[in-house]
C-alpha cells in the first residue's frame, strides 16, 4: 500500500528530485521504515526496460521485493491480469502522452521485452508461492486494511 506514496500530493513536496519509488523509499526511511525501501524501489514497470538491471534484480531480490513488483503488475484499483494491467497503462499513456515521458522512447521491441520480463517475474513469484497466476487473489483482510488506511489518511 505504500509503494506509490510518493505520488500523493501531500508527499510530493517531500520527495522532490527523486525518481518514482525512490521517493517512496526515501520518504518511508525518514519515518523509520527503511527496511521497506528495497521492496519498493524496484517496482516501477519502466525498470523492466533495462535488461542488465532486470537480470541482476530478479536474481538477487528477496521474495518480498519480487511480490511487490508483481503486485504492481496485477493490481490497479482491482486485481487484474498482467495483460489487463498493461492494456490499462497503454490506454492511460497513449503514444501522444508517452512522448512527454520516459517510456515515450520505448520501441515496439522494448515493449515486447518489458512484457517478457514481466512474464518472467510472474513465473518466479508464482513458483515461489506455489500457485498459478489465475489463482492470485486478494486476501480477505486487504479490503479492511485499505479502508482503514484510507480513513486514517484523510483525517
Ligand atoms: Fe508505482
Amino acid at each position: 500500500m505504500l509503494h506509490d506514496v510518493d505520488k500523493l500530493d501531500r508527499v510530493k513536496p517531500d520527495v522532490n528530485g527523486l525518481t518514482h519509488a525512490q521517493g517512496s523509499a526515501d520518504w518511508l526511511a525518514r519515518r523509520g521504515y527503511a527496511e521497506l525501501g528495497p521492496a519498493i524501489s524496484g517496482h516501477p514497470v519502466t525498470l523492466l526496460a533495462d535488461r542488465a538491471w532486470f537480470e541482476t534484480w530478479i536474481a538477487s531480490s528477496t521474495p518480498e521485493t519480487l511480490i511487490v513488483s508483481y503486485a504492481d503488475k496485477r493490481a490497479g484499483q482491482r486485481l487484474e491480469s498482467m495483460a489487463q494491467r498493461f492494456a490499462s497503462w497503454e490506454h492511460r499513456y497513449p503514444p501522444a502522452v508517452r512522448a512527454e515521458r520516459p517510456r515515450g522512447s520505448w520501441t515496439a521491441d522494448t515493449v515486447e521485452q518489458v512484457w517478457h520480463r514481466a512474464e518472467e517475474l510472474e513465473s518466479r513469484v508464482c513458483e515461489l508461492s506455489g500457485i498459478r497466476p489465475d489463482e492470485v487473489r486478494r486476501l480477505e483482510w486487504t479490503g479492511r486494511a485499505i479502508a482503514a488506511v484510507a480513513a486514517g489518511w484523510h483525517r
